[in-house]
């Protein structure tokens, strides 16, 4: 108290100097533990790090639509009219009308779900945090991908969830590895983190089979399967394989999280949980203290979008350009790479997944990402799907976001970097 007065009784600049000068470091041990559990986004950091570039690059990294293909004009006509008188808070289940077009929409790719088992969230990633506030305990067992989506891991961790990092192949995650694994762990997880339709990062799909596996061991061990799916409706080839829910339907264990991101546009923050009602009550109670509701307007935008029938119609659209984008760009790592990279070849979503081999391999994909971001190419290091720091020889690539002229460029510009870093390699040896 008498530190302020004196400062108030000093001009305004030395004062600010003075303050900013003496402004003690925060003591760590004041923290809550949780906070150290608090990681930051790789993946996220690579928006504000491109945004900082001048020079052209070609942007194989972060996985979002890009402008051209989000119905703006669609988005600002019924913000413009519909949602008026919508800019006050709503429920924390969300929107009726949302809900109800959410309900149509799953029932039009034979779906079937009710309004009692759908919370509206703030994006997927809300769905993600809701779900594991509402499972884990400090320490609990938490199984997921490897490589998986991190920002999904990273809700875990903030409830301090000790995670099993388990194996993926071309068939997903290799749920025949998890009994050994969770015998290693030394108790039963709590809960199954999977993304299981054109995997972000790894874009594979997992087996029917494997889905039916990974139903029976969550019942064993009496776990959740937190089953995150913003891709699943992007399929451009090959057949669909039956959800959690079809393979076992009202199943109390699977919890799906949605979201309109991918097939609509991420800035809208809009998604669903779709849940047993037993627990979507309880979800729903968490929600408030997170945000109070989603967005009201934009919840309006969506559910007038459906209404209007205009979805359906996006999304093949939306397939028919990324399967011509995934197509160049699998021919052109083929045409340039040959054998020394292993890529996957996903049915949908936006992303595949490249193993550096032949000349390239032990080639760290941290420490080539400057030399890429410099021949004008950025993409996703493998470690950054990652909690333990692995898939070192790794990287994502986003075929999405550019057009085929882009991606051939984006892939010869790769190559250039390649073979510099393995020139480079070879001269220090
Ligand atoms: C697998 C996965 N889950 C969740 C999300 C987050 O979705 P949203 O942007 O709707 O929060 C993403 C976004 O990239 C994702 O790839």
């Amino acid at each position: 108290m008498r530190d302020l007065q004196q400062h108030s009784a000093r001009p305004h600049q030395t004062r600010l100097r003075e303050v900013t000068m003496t402004t003690p470091t925060i003591s760590t041990t004041r923290l809550a533990s949780r906070a150290s559990e608090l990681k930051g986004s790789v993946i996220d950091a690579s928006t504000a790090l491109l945004a900082s570039q001048t020079h052209d690059i070609v942007r194989f990294a972060m996985g979002a639509p890009n402008d051209e293909l989000i119905p703006t004009e669609d988005f600002g006509r019924i913000l413009g009219t519909a949602a008026e008188g919508r800019f006050g808070y709503g429920a924390s289940e969300g929107e009726a009308d949302l809900v109800d077009q959410i309900v149509r929409y799953q029932a039009s790719r034979g779906i079937e779900t009710s309004p009692e088992r759908i919370v509206v969230t703030t994006g997927g990633m809300q769905g993600l945090d809701i779900a594991f506030k509402m499972l884990v305990d400090p320490g609990d067992g938490v199984i997921v991908e490897c490589p998986t989506y991190t920002n999904g891991i990273g809700t875990a961790l903030s409830y301090q969830a000790s995670v099993i990092e388990a194996p993926m192949d071309e068939n997903g995650l290799v749920v025949e590895a998890l009994p050994d694994l969770v015998e290693n762990f030394g108790k039963t997880p709590k809960a199954i983190y999977t993304i299981p339709n054109f995997q972000n990062p790894s874009g594979t799909t997992m087996s029917r089979e494997r889905r039916e596996l990974l139903l029976e061991l969550a019942e064993k061990w009496d776990a959740y399967i937190v089953d995150d799916d913003p891709y699943g409706a992007l399929r451009f080839e090959g057949d669909e394989v039956p959800g959690f829910l079809e393979l076992s339907p009202g199943n109390p264990r699977v919890i799906q999280v949605r979201t309109f991101s991918k097939t609509l546009a991420p800035g809208l923050r809009v998604g669903w949980m779709e849940l047993d009602p037993s627990l979507r009550d309880i979800a729903v109670n968490a929600k408030p203290a997170m945000d109070t509701c989603t967005s009201v307007p934009m919840q309006k935008v969506v559910s007038d979008y459906l209404a209007e029938g205009k979805l359906d119609e996006h999304i093949d659209w939306l397939r028919s350009i990324y399967r011509e984008r995934k197509e160049a760009m699998t021919q052109a790592l083929a045409e340039r790479f040959g054998d020394d990279i292993l890529s996957t070849d996903p049915d949908g979503g936006f992303f595949l997944w490249i193993d550096l081999q032949g000349k390239y391999s032990g080639i760290d994909t941290e420490e080539l990402f400057p030399l890429a971001l410099r021949h004008g190419v950025a993409y996703i290091p493998g470690p950054a799907f990652t909690d333990s720091g692995s898939q070192r020889h790794s990287l994502r690539l986003c075929f999405a976001t550019s057009s085929p002229e882009r991606i051939r460029e984006g892939v010869e510009r790769l190559g250039t970097a390649l073979d510099e870093f393995a020139e480079q390699r070879r001269g220090t040896l």
